[in-house]
Formats: C-alpha cells, structure tokens, sequence
C-alpha cells in the first residue's frame, strides 16, 4: 500500500493568491520550470489552472517519487514528471526551452551559499531577454522584519539550521541584477509573504 503523500497547509493557502498573479504574467504558451516543487501540489494546481503552460517540476533527487506519485494521481498532459534539480550540482539538461522559472519559500530555505548558485543557475538558465524569474516567500525590507509573525518565523528557521534565513529583497535584487534581470513586480501576499517578478533585460 502507498503512504500517505506529503502535503502543506501553506500550499493550499497561498495557491489562489499566487495564481491570480500568474495568470497575468504566464499569458504565452512556454515551458516553466518550478525550482524546489515540495509536495508538488503548485506544480498540479498551476498546470490545472494554466493549460496552455508545460510546466517542469524539479527538486533534490529525495523528494521526486512523492511528486511524481502526486502527477500521475493528475493526468495532466501539460505536467511534466519531476527533474532532479540541485541548485549546487550541475543543473538537468531540459527536453525544451524554458521561458520562466517559479520557486516558492526556497531561498529562506537555502543558505546563501545556496542562493548565489541558484541565481548563477538562472543566469544561464533564462539567457534571453524576456525571460521571467517568479519567487514566492517572506523578505526582508531595509534589514527590518516585515512583520512579527515573520520575525518569529525567522527565528524557528535559526533554531532549525543556521544557515536559514528570511532574505533581505535588497540583496536577492542584486544577485538577480548581476545575471542581468530587472524586478518588475513586487506583489503584497497574504501572511506577510511577497511574490516578486523579475524580467531579463539583456541577452548572453
Ligand atoms: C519549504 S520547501 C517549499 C516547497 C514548495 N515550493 C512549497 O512552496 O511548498 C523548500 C524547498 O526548497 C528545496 N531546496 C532546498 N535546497 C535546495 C537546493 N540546494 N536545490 C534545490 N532545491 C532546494 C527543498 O528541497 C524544498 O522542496
């Protein structure tokens, strides 16, 4: 017998909020890989709601069986089996071009380590002007908390691993800015997240 597939609450929650975004942005039929897919219930949800997108799941190699199980409960054409992507290794070759990427709650999650190879990734990744660069998650603004609640959250992410942390938007701006993408959108969520849109200005 299966067990039971892992699920997030938070998921659920911000899965509304985020594709109400989406639709605005992911207008054009393209490929678009999700960075850190988790469960995998983003993945479904946006390639239900979205089916003119393909869209590519990835995550490290221990999380890809539980996605996969997730996808094949959805027969959804236009979703892809889940790449092993470790933002550190050698990133997967893809079967097709991707347009955009989208990752949730992943860099409080990384290191900084870990954050300065997924922009590097991203920045050979997404090579063409146009290119899009979609993060959901909790930042902070001028050093400061935006609010309590993810002050504690912070907190929780210390005690857990030391190497986590909410991430100041000042310097994911600039780590997205030296791979030649502009922040074009910056949207309030609800529970004090964000969800931030860069575009690439300039082609490699
Ligand atoms: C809090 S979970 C978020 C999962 C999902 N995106 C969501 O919103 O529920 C953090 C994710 O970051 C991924 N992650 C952490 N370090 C990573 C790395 N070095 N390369 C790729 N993904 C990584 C984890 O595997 C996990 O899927």
């Amino acid at each position: 017998m299966f067990n039971e597939l892992p699920f997030s609450q938070a998921c659920e929650n911000n899965k509304q909020p985020i594709l109400e975004q989406l639709t605005k942005w992911l207008v054009n039929e393209q490929c678009v890989l999700e960075i850190g897919s988790g469960t995998g219930q983003h993945s479904v949800y946006f390639s239900e709601q979205l089916p003119h997108i393909r869209w590519q799941p990835s995550d490290q190699p221990i999380y890809l069986e539980n996605i996969k199980r997730r996808i094949e409960l959805a027969k959804l054409n236009n979703l892809q089996f889940p790449v092993a992507l470790d933002v550190t290794k050698p990133w997967p070759t893809l079967n097709e071009q991707v347009h955009s990427v989208f990752t949730a709650n992943t860099l409080h999650i990384m290191s900084k380590t870990m954050v300065e190879a997924l922009f590097r990734g991203l920045g050979t990744l997404l090579e063409q002007s146009g290119c899009q660069l979609i993060i959901y998650g909790p930042f902070n603004y001028q050093g400061k908390y935006t609010s309590e609640s993810n002050a504690n959250f912070d907190a929780l992410l210390a005690e857990q691993d030391s190497q986590r942390g909410i991430r100041d938007i000042e310097w994911v701006t600039q780590l997205a800015s030296a791979q030649g993408f502009s922040l074009v959108d910056d949207v309030t969520m609800p529970a004090n997240n964000r969800l931030l849109r860069f575009i690439r200005k300039t082609s490699k």
